[in-house]
Protein backbone atom coordinates (compact mmCIF):
# COMPACT_ATOMS: atom_id res chain seq x y z
CA UNK A 1 0.00 0.00 0.00
CA UNK A 2 1.66 3.27 -1.01
CA UNK A 3 2.46 6.20 1.82
CA UNK A 4 1.24 9.35 0.73
CA UNK A 5 2.87 10.84 3.91
CA UNK A 6 6.09 9.10 2.71
CA UNK A 7 9.43 11.58 3.59
CA UNK A 8 12.82 11.94 1.99
CA UNK A 9 15.02 11.46 4.77
CA UNK A 10 16.98 14.68 6.04
CA UNK A 11 20.12 12.67 5.81
CA UNK A 12 19.62 11.43 1.95
CA UNK A 13 19.16 15.10 0.72
CA UNK A 14 22.27 16.13 2.30
CA UNK A 15 23.96 13.33 1.20
CA UNK A 16 22.73 14.05 -2.73
CA UNK A 17 24.04 17.61 -1.79
CA UNK A 18 27.51 16.62 -0.96
CA UNK A 19 27.98 14.24 -4.05
CA UNK A 20 26.36 16.39 -6.43
CA UNK A 21 28.55 19.38 -4.91
CA UNK A 22 31.64 17.83 -6.01
CA UNK A 23 30.79 19.68 -9.66
CA UNK A 24 29.97 22.89 -8.71
CA UNK A 25 32.03 25.61 -7.28
CA UNK A 26 31.22 27.79 -4.17
CA UNK A 27 31.86 30.92 -5.69
CA UNK A 28 28.72 33.21 -5.04
CA UNK A 29 29.26 35.66 -2.37
CA UNK A 30 26.86 37.76 -0.37
CA UNK A 31 26.32 40.44 -2.96
CA UNK A 32 26.50 37.98 -5.70
CA UNK A 33 23.06 36.27 -4.51
CA UNK A 34 21.35 39.48 -4.03
CA UNK A 35 22.62 40.30 -7.75
CA UNK A 36 20.84 36.75 -8.91
CA UNK A 37 17.98 37.51 -7.03
CA UNK A 38 17.41 40.62 -8.39
CA UNK A 39 18.33 39.76 -11.93
CA UNK A 40 15.17 37.24 -11.41
CA UNK A 41 12.85 39.53 -9.58
CA UNK A 42 12.36 42.82 -11.67
CA UNK A 43 10.30 42.22 -15.17
CA UNK A 44 6.96 42.13 -16.55
CA UNK A 45 5.50 42.39 -12.94
CA UNK A 46 6.85 45.70 -12.48
CA UNK A 47 6.78 46.97 -16.05
CA UNK A 48 3.23 45.81 -17.40
CA UNK A 49 1.53 44.07 -14.26
CA UNK A 50 1.55 47.27 -12.11
CA UNK A 51 -0.48 49.55 -14.43
CA UNK A 52 -3.07 46.26 -15.39
CA UNK A 53 -3.16 46.17 -11.30
CA UNK A 54 -4.11 49.86 -11.31
CA UNK A 55 -6.65 49.45 -13.98
CA UNK A 56 -8.24 46.42 -12.71
CA UNK A 57 -8.39 46.43 -8.84
CA UNK A 58 -6.31 49.36 -6.84
CA UNK A 59 -6.27 52.45 -8.69
CA UNK A 60 -3.67 54.72 -7.49
CA UNK A 61 -3.32 52.19 -4.49
CA UNK A 62 -1.64 49.80 -6.27
CA UNK A 63 1.12 51.40 -3.83
CA UNK A 64 -0.26 49.75 -1.04
CA UNK A 65 -1.04 46.49 -3.34
CA UNK A 66 2.77 46.19 -3.20
CA UNK A 67 3.13 46.49 0.17
CA UNK A 68 0.99 43.87 0.91
CA UNK A 69 2.39 41.46 -1.39
CA UNK A 70 5.73 42.55 0.09
CA UNK A 71 5.02 41.71 3.47
CA UNK A 72 3.30 38.17 2.38
CA UNK A 73 6.92 37.66 0.26
CA UNK A 74 8.93 38.64 3.23
CA UNK A 75 7.15 36.34 5.54
CA UNK A 76 7.36 33.53 3.07
CA UNK A 77 10.93 34.90 2.12
CA UNK A 78 11.88 34.10 5.84
CA UNK A 79 10.91 30.36 5.67
CA UNK A 80 11.98 29.98 2.55
CA UNK A 81 15.93 31.29 4.14
CA UNK A 82 15.33 28.39 6.46
CA UNK A 83 14.95 25.73 4.35
CA UNK A 84 17.95 27.21 1.99
CA UNK A 85 20.51 27.61 4.80
CA UNK A 86 19.49 24.37 6.54
CA UNK A 87 18.61 22.60 3.25
CA UNK A 88 20.99 23.54 0.79
CA UNK A 89 20.66 21.83 -2.30
CA UNK A 90 19.25 22.93 -5.46
CA UNK A 91 15.79 21.49 -6.00
CA UNK A 92 13.77 24.87 -4.19
CA UNK A 93 10.40 24.39 -2.64
CA UNK A 94 9.51 20.62 -3.93
CA UNK A 95 12.61 19.57 -2.15
CA UNK A 96 11.63 21.44 1.18
CA UNK A 97 8.42 19.93 1.25
CA UNK A 98 9.57 16.33 0.30
CA UNK A 99 11.64 16.33 3.37
CA UNK A 100 8.76 18.18 5.60
CA UNK A 101 5.70 17.01 4.72
CA UNK A 102 5.76 14.09 2.44
CA UNK A 103 5.33 13.09 -1.09
CA UNK A 104 2.02 13.61 -2.00
CA UNK A 105 2.53 17.72 -0.12
CA UNK A 106 5.99 17.96 -2.32
CA UNK A 107 3.99 16.24 -5.35
CA UNK A 108 1.25 19.48 -5.09
CA UNK A 109 4.40 22.31 -4.89
CA UNK A 110 5.93 20.68 -7.86
CA UNK A 111 2.52 20.44 -9.81
CA UNK A 112 2.04 24.71 -8.66
CA UNK A 113 5.69 25.43 -9.77
CA UNK A 114 4.96 24.52 -13.36
CA UNK A 115 2.55 27.36 -13.19
CA UNK A 116 5.25 29.42 -10.86
CA UNK A 117 7.94 28.63 -13.72
CA UNK A 118 6.31 27.87 -17.08
CA UNK A 119 3.30 29.88 -16.71
CA UNK A 120 5.65 32.93 -15.55
CA UNK A 121 8.01 32.58 -18.65
CA UNK A 122 4.72 32.26 -21.05
CA UNK A 123 3.63 36.07 -19.09
CA UNK A 124 7.21 37.51 -19.10
CA UNK A 125 7.36 36.44 -23.04
CA UNK A 126 3.98 38.13 -23.77
CA UNK A 127 5.08 41.43 -22.21
CA UNK A 128 8.49 41.18 -24.34
CA UNK A 129 6.10 41.15 -27.39
CA UNK A 130 4.07 43.95 -26.02
CA UNK A 131 7.21 46.00 -25.87
CA UNK A 132 9.00 44.81 -28.65
CA UNK A 133 6.52 45.93 -30.75
CA UNK A 134 6.43 49.34 -28.79
CA UNK A 135 9.81 49.38 -29.71
CA UNK A 136 8.67 48.54 -33.24
CA UNK A 137 5.99 51.45 -33.70
CA UNK A 138 3.40 49.23 -33.49
CA UNK A 139 5.03 47.51 -36.86
CA UNK A 140 3.74 43.93 -35.90
CA UNK A 141 0.16 43.31 -36.97
CA UNK A 142 -2.52 42.73 -34.38
CA UNK A 143 -3.37 39.39 -35.10
CA UNK A 144 0.06 38.40 -34.72
CA UNK A 145 1.14 39.55 -31.23
CA UNK A 146 -2.46 38.20 -30.06
CA UNK A 147 -3.78 34.87 -29.00
CA UNK A 148 -7.07 34.28 -30.10
CA UNK A 149 -8.89 34.89 -26.58
CA UNK A 150 -8.47 38.53 -27.77
CA UNK A 151 -8.95 38.16 -31.38
CA UNK A 152 -5.74 37.77 -32.47
CA UNK A 153 -4.58 34.49 -34.07
CA UNK A 154 -1.19 34.20 -32.34
CA UNK A 155 1.46 35.81 -30.36
CA UNK A 156 4.65 35.54 -32.80
CA UNK A 157 7.14 37.26 -30.56
CA UNK A 158 6.69 35.64 -27.57
CA UNK A 159 7.10 32.25 -28.93
CA UNK A 160 9.83 33.49 -30.87
CA UNK A 161 11.64 34.58 -27.84
CA UNK A 162 11.40 31.55 -26.09
CA UNK A 163 12.34 29.79 -29.28
CA UNK A 164 15.61 31.52 -28.82
CA UNK A 165 15.96 30.88 -24.96
CA UNK A 166 15.49 27.40 -25.13
CA UNK A 167 18.19 27.08 -27.57
CA UNK A 168 20.46 29.15 -25.32
CA UNK A 169 19.46 26.91 -22.70
CA UNK A 170 19.86 23.51 -24.09
CA UNK A 171 23.56 24.88 -25.26
CA UNK A 172 24.30 25.38 -21.62
CA UNK A 173 25.25 28.55 -21.76
CA UNK A 174 25.86 28.92 -17.85
CA UNK A 175 24.29 32.88 -17.11
CA UNK A 176 27.62 34.35 -15.68
CA UNK A 177 26.94 36.08 -13.16
CA UNK A 178 29.00 39.53 -14.57
CA UNK A 179 26.21 39.24 -17.32
CA UNK A 180 23.65 39.36 -14.84
CA UNK A 181 25.59 41.69 -12.67
CA UNK A 182 25.35 43.82 -16.21
CA UNK A 183 21.23 43.30 -16.79
CA UNK A 184 20.71 44.13 -12.91
CA UNK A 185 22.38 47.25 -13.22
CA UNK A 186 20.60 48.40 -16.42
CA UNK A 187 17.11 47.37 -14.96
CA UNK A 188 17.80 49.05 -11.55
CA UNK A 189 19.32 52.49 -13.50
CA UNK A 190 16.18 52.35 -15.79
CA UNK A 191 14.05 52.19 -12.49
CA UNK A 192 15.94 54.58 -10.67
CA UNK A 193 15.81 57.24 -13.47
CA UNK A 194 12.13 56.48 -14.14
CA UNK A 195 11.35 57.47 -10.82
CA UNK A 196 13.90 60.89 -10.80
CA UNK A 197 12.37 61.83 -14.23
CA UNK A 198 8.98 61.05 -13.40
CA UNK A 199 8.70 62.65 -9.72
CA UNK A 200 8.36 66.30 -11.69
CA UNK A 201 5.42 64.75 -13.58
CA UNK A 202 3.27 63.79 -11.18
CA UNK A 203 0.03 65.26 -11.05
CA UNK A 204 -1.51 64.64 -7.33
CA UNK A 205 -5.09 65.09 -9.30
CA UNK A 206 -4.24 61.43 -10.50
CA UNK A 207 -3.68 60.30 -7.00
CA UNK A 208 -7.03 61.32 -5.76
CA UNK A 209 -9.49 59.37 -5.52
CA UNK A 210 -6.60 57.09 -3.55
CA UNK A 211 -8.38 54.01 -4.00
CA UNK A 212 -11.38 53.31 -6.65
CA UNK A 213 -14.37 54.19 -5.44
CA UNK A 214 -17.57 51.99 -4.88
CA UNK A 215 -19.69 52.08 -7.68
CA UNK A 216 -17.25 52.39 -10.45
CA UNK A 217 -18.65 50.85 -13.88
CA UNK A 218 -16.74 47.63 -13.97
CA UNK A 219 -15.73 47.48 -10.51
CA UNK A 220 -18.87 46.04 -9.08
CA UNK A 221 -16.67 43.04 -7.63
CA UNK A 222 -15.44 42.81 -4.05
CA UNK A 223 -11.81 42.78 -5.00
CA UNK A 224 -12.24 45.89 -7.40
CA UNK A 225 -12.64 49.08 -5.76
CA UNK A 226 -11.93 50.02 -2.19
CA UNK A 227 -9.79 48.12 0.14
CA UNK A 228 -10.82 44.97 -1.32
CA UNK A 229 -9.02 46.21 -4.09
CA UNK A 230 -5.98 47.08 -2.70
CA UNK A 231 -5.57 43.18 -1.87
CA UNK A 232 -6.67 42.28 -5.98
CA UNK A 233 -3.90 44.38 -6.82
CA UNK A 234 -1.95 42.86 -4.22
CA UNK A 235 -2.49 39.47 -6.16
CA UNK A 236 -1.62 40.86 -9.59
CA UNK A 237 1.49 42.69 -8.31
CA UNK A 238 2.65 39.90 -6.60
CA UNK A 239 3.98 38.76 -9.73
CA UNK A 240 6.56 40.83 -9.19
CA UNK A 241 8.00 39.80 -6.26
CA UNK A 242 8.45 36.18 -7.29
CA UNK A 243 11.72 35.07 -8.42
CA UNK A 244 13.77 35.52 -4.97
CA UNK A 245 12.74 32.43 -4.14
CA UNK A 246 15.15 31.36 -6.92
CA UNK A 247 17.83 32.12 -4.76
CA UNK A 248 17.55 29.03 -3.18
CA UNK A 249 18.29 27.45 -6.35
CA UNK A 250 21.76 28.63 -6.18
CA UNK A 251 22.56 27.22 -2.43
CA UNK A 252 24.81 24.69 -3.70
CA UNK A 253 26.92 27.49 -5.48
CA UNK A 254 26.90 29.95 -2.91
CA UNK A 255 30.60 30.14 -0.35
CA UNK A 256 28.67 30.52 2.83
CA UNK A 257 25.18 29.35 2.22
CA UNK A 258 24.41 29.57 6.33
CA UNK A 259 24.88 33.30 6.29
CA UNK A 260 24.47 34.29 2.93
CA UNK A 261 21.41 32.90 1.80
CA UNK A 262 19.43 34.89 3.96
CA UNK A 263 20.85 37.77 2.82
CA UNK A 264 20.40 36.91 -0.75
CA UNK A 265 16.70 35.87 -0.46
CA UNK A 266 16.11 38.95 2.28
CA UNK A 267 17.44 41.49 0.24
CA UNK A 268 17.32 41.33 -3.09
CA UNK A 269 13.13 41.30 -1.67
CA UNK A 270 14.12 44.44 -0.24
CA UNK A 271 15.74 46.13 -2.56
CA UNK A 272 13.07 45.32 -4.80
CA UNK A 273 10.51 46.39 -2.30
CA UNK A 274 11.36 50.12 -2.01
CA UNK A 275 12.16 50.24 -5.92
CA UNK A 276 8.62 49.23 -6.58
CA UNK A 277 6.38 51.15 -4.13
CA UNK A 278 8.47 54.66 -5.65
CA UNK A 279 7.70 53.65 -8.88
CA UNK A 280 4.13 52.16 -8.74
CA UNK A 281 3.31 55.76 -7.07
CA UNK A 282 5.57 57.57 -9.69
CA UNK A 283 3.44 55.59 -12.45
CA UNK A 284 -0.23 56.04 -11.21
CA UNK A 285 1.15 59.79 -10.46
CA UNK A 286 1.92 60.67 -13.90
CA UNK A 287 -0.90 58.54 -15.86
CA UNK A 288 -4.01 58.24 -14.73
CA UNK A 289 -4.98 55.11 -13.29
CA UNK A 290 -8.23 55.04 -15.86
CA UNK A 291 -5.91 55.08 -19.14
CA UNK A 292 -4.40 51.67 -17.98
CA UNK A 293 -7.37 50.03 -19.33
CA UNK A 294 -7.59 51.62 -22.60
CA UNK A 295 -4.74 53.31 -24.62
CA UNK A 296 -2.52 52.77 -21.66
CA UNK A 297 -2.71 49.00 -21.59
CA UNK A 298 0.44 47.67 -23.34
CA UNK A 299 3.91 48.74 -22.65
CA UNK A 300 2.06 50.94 -20.26
CA UNK A 301 5.64 52.37 -19.22
CA UNK A 302 6.59 53.72 -22.25
CA UNK A 303 3.06 54.97 -22.54
CA UNK A 304 3.43 57.00 -19.77
CA UNK A 305 6.29 58.74 -20.86
CA UNK A 306 5.46 59.65 -24.19
CA UNK A 307 2.25 60.78 -23.61
CA UNK A 308 2.88 62.18 -20.24
CA UNK A 309 6.42 63.39 -19.88
CA UNK A 310 7.28 65.62 -22.90
CA UNK A 311 11.25 66.30 -23.86
CA UNK A 312 11.94 62.71 -22.46
CA UNK A 313 10.36 60.43 -25.62
CA UNK A 314 14.36 59.14 -25.30
CA UNK A 315 13.37 57.84 -22.36
CA UNK A 316 10.65 55.89 -23.38
CA UNK A 317 13.22 54.20 -25.95
CA UNK A 318 15.60 53.61 -23.63
CA UNK A 319 13.20 51.97 -21.06
CA UNK A 320 11.78 49.64 -23.80
CA UNK A 321 15.37 48.50 -24.83
CA UNK A 322 16.28 47.69 -21.28
CA UNK A 323 12.86 46.24 -20.44
CA UNK A 324 13.54 43.94 -23.71
CA UNK A 325 16.82 42.62 -21.87
CA UNK A 326 15.40 42.62 -18.96
CA UNK A 327 12.64 40.41 -19.49
CA UNK A 328 14.83 38.05 -21.46
CA UNK A 329 17.23 37.33 -18.53
CA UNK A 330 13.82 36.57 -16.25
CA UNK A 331 12.33 34.15 -18.62
CA UNK A 332 15.77 32.73 -18.91
CA UNK A 333 15.57 31.73 -14.96
CA UNK A 334 12.34 30.86 -15.15
CA UNK A 335 12.99 28.18 -17.57
CA UNK A 336 16.00 27.03 -16.29
CA UNK A 337 14.41 27.04 -12.75
CA UNK A 338 11.19 24.73 -14.18
CA UNK A 339 13.86 21.94 -16.07
CA UNK A 340 15.55 22.05 -12.74
CA UNK A 341 12.38 21.29 -10.88
CA UNK A 342 11.66 18.91 -13.47
CA UNK A 343 15.02 17.03 -13.16
CA UNK A 344 14.33 16.53 -9.39
CA UNK A 345 11.29 15.35 -9.63
CA UNK A 346 12.41 12.91 -12.45
CA UNK A 347 15.13 11.86 -10.63
CA UNK A 348 12.28 10.84 -7.57
CA UNK A 349 10.83 8.99 -10.13
CA UNK A 350 7.21 11.12 -9.58
CA UNK A 351 7.98 12.24 -13.95
CA UNK A 352 8.59 10.05 -16.69
CA UNK A 353 12.73 9.76 -16.93
CA UNK A 354 12.71 11.78 -19.94
CA UNK A 355 12.80 15.03 -17.53
CA UNK A 356 16.36 14.41 -16.54
CA UNK A 357 18.02 12.91 -19.73
CA UNK A 358 21.20 14.66 -20.48
CA UNK A 359 22.45 15.67 -23.90
CA UNK A 360 25.72 13.78 -24.24
CA UNK A 361 27.75 16.79 -25.55
CA UNK A 362 25.97 20.02 -23.23
CA UNK A 363 25.00 18.08 -20.10
CA UNK A 364 21.57 19.90 -20.32
CA UNK A 365 18.12 18.31 -20.21
CA UNK A 366 17.34 19.05 -23.57
CA UNK A 367 14.41 16.75 -24.02
CA UNK A 368 12.75 18.00 -20.87
CA UNK A 369 14.04 22.04 -22.76
CA UNK A 370 12.10 20.94 -25.70
CA UNK A 371 8.95 19.65 -23.98
CA UNK A 372 8.97 22.76 -21.72
CA UNK A 373 9.06 25.28 -24.92
CA UNK A 374 6.17 23.12 -26.52
CA UNK A 375 4.12 23.89 -23.00
CA UNK A 376 5.25 27.33 -22.32
CA UNK A 377 5.02 28.55 -26.39
CA UNK A 378 1.15 27.08 -26.55
CA UNK A 379 0.34 29.36 -23.53
CA UNK A 380 2.13 32.16 -24.93
CA UNK A 381 0.81 31.82 -27.93
CA UNK A 382 -2.63 31.49 -27.26
CA UNK A 383 -3.46 32.70 -23.65
CA UNK A 384 -3.82 36.23 -22.69
CA UNK A 385 -0.44 37.74 -20.97
CA UNK A 386 -2.75 38.78 -17.52
CA UNK A 387 -4.40 35.59 -17.03
CA UNK A 388 -0.98 33.31 -17.18
CA UNK A 389 0.29 36.20 -14.67
CA UNK A 390 -2.65 35.33 -12.47
CA UNK A 391 -2.01 31.23 -12.92
CA UNK A 392 1.57 32.03 -12.09
CA UNK A 393 0.70 34.01 -8.94
CA UNK A 394 -1.45 31.33 -7.65
CA UNK A 395 0.96 28.47 -8.02
CA UNK A 396 3.76 30.65 -6.07
CA UNK A 397 1.18 31.51 -3.59
CA UNK A 398 0.54 27.84 -3.23
CA UNK A 399 3.84 27.10 -3.02
CA UNK A 400 4.57 30.12 -0.38
CA UNK A 401 1.79 28.45 1.46
CA UNK A 402 3.27 25.06 2.18
CA UNK A 403 6.84 26.42 2.80
CA UNK A 404 5.94 28.70 5.12
CA UNK A 405 3.63 25.71 6.83
CA UNK A 406 6.65 23.28 6.34
CA UNK A 407 9.22 25.26 8.69
CA UNK A 408 6.26 24.39 11.36
CA UNK A 409 6.64 20.98 10.42
CA UNK A 410 10.13 20.71 10.46
CA UNK A 411 10.63 22.07 13.77
CA UNK A 412 8.11 19.42 15.11
CA UNK A 413 10.20 16.75 12.73
CA UNK A 414 13.16 17.91 12.79
CA UNK A 415 14.01 19.92 15.63
CA UNK A 416 17.63 18.61 16.46
CA UNK A 417 18.84 19.38 12.83
CA UNK A 418 21.42 22.66 12.49
CA UNK A 419 19.82 25.80 11.33
CA UNK A 420 22.51 28.32 9.96
CA UNK A 421 19.27 30.62 9.63
CA UNK A 422 16.31 30.15 11.81
CA UNK A 423 12.69 32.20 10.69
CA UNK A 424 12.26 34.78 13.69
CA UNK A 425 8.80 34.35 15.90
CA UNK A 426 7.81 30.81 15.00
CA UNK A 427 5.03 30.17 14.85
CA UNK A 428 3.80 33.75 14.05
CA UNK A 429 6.09 34.10 11.00
CA UNK A 430 4.98 31.13 8.95
CA UNK A 431 1.46 31.34 10.36
CA UNK A 432 0.96 35.24 9.09
CA UNK A 433 2.65 34.40 6.10
CA UNK A 434 0.64 31.25 4.87
CA UNK A 435 -2.35 33.18 5.60
CA UNK A 436 -1.64 36.54 3.66
CA UNK A 437 -0.87 34.37 0.76
CA UNK A 438 -4.27 32.60 1.12
CA UNK A 439 -5.35 36.24 1.17
CA UNK A 440 -4.19 36.83 -1.88
CA UNK A 441 -5.24 33.63 -3.47
CA UNK A 442 -8.88 34.35 -2.47
CA UNK A 443 -8.51 37.66 -4.27
CA UNK A 444 -7.38 36.18 -7.59
CA UNK A 445 -9.89 36.70 -10.21
CA UNK A 446 -12.90 33.88 -10.00
CA UNK A 447 -12.12 32.50 -13.50
CA UNK A 448 -8.35 32.20 -13.35
CA UNK A 449 -9.37 30.62 -10.09
CA UNK A 450 -11.36 28.36 -11.68
CA UNK A 451 -8.80 27.11 -14.36
CA UNK A 452 -6.12 26.65 -11.56
CA UNK A 453 -8.11 24.81 -9.75
CA UNK A 454 -8.84 22.48 -12.56
CA UNK A 455 -5.32 22.21 -13.07
CA UNK A 456 -4.66 20.97 -9.50
CA UNK A 457 -7.05 18.10 -10.13
CA UNK A 458 -5.61 17.12 -13.20
CA UNK A 459 -2.45 17.10 -11.10
CA UNK A 460 -4.48 14.54 -8.74
CA UNK A 461 -4.67 12.63 -11.55
CA UNK A 462 -1.70 12.31 -12.51
CA UNK A 463 -0.78 11.43 -9.46
CA UNK A 464 -2.49 8.64 -8.82
CA UNK A 465 -2.01 7.17 -12.17
CA UNK A 466 1.55 7.84 -12.68
CA UNK A 467 4.06 9.18 -9.90
CA UNK A 468 2.89 7.10 -7.05
CA UNK A 469 3.48 3.53 -8.38
CA UNK A 470 6.16 5.00 -9.97
CA UNK A 471 7.91 6.75 -6.98
CA UNK A 472 11.35 5.89 -6.17
CA UNK A 473 10.81 6.38 -2.71
CA UNK A 474 7.74 3.91 -2.96
CA UNK A 475 10.09 1.26 -3.56
N1 LIG B 1 9.14 38.83 -10.92
C1 LIG B 1 9.29 38.49 -12.27
C2 LIG B 1 8.71 39.53 -13.16
O1 LIG B 1 8.12 40.44 -12.67
C3 LIG B 1 8.71 37.18 -12.56
O2 LIG B 1 8.82 39.42 -14.35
Amino acid sequence: MANLWVRKPLSQLLAQAEDSEKGLKRTLGAWNLVALGIGAIIGAGLFVRTAAAAAEAAGPSVTLSFIVAAIGCAFAGLCYAEFASMIPIAGSAYTYAYATMGEFVAWIIGWALIMEYALGAATVSVAWSEYLNKLLGGAIPYEWCHGPMEDGIMNAPALVILLILTLVLIKGTQESALLNAVIVAIKVSIVLIFIAVGWQFIDPANHTPYMIPEGTPGHEGMFKHGWGGVLGGAAIVFFAFIGFDAVSTAAQEAKNPGRDMPIGILGSLAVCTVLYILFSYVLTGVANWTEFGGAGKEASVAYAIQHHMPGYEWLATAVTIAILAGFSSVILVMLMGQSRVFYSMANDGLIPKVFSELHPKFRTPYKSNWILFFFVGAFAAFVPGSMAGDLTSFGTLLAFVLVSLGVLFMRRSNPEQHRPFRTPLVPLVPILGALICLGMIVAIDPFTLKAAFAWMVLGFLVYFGYSQRNSKLQR
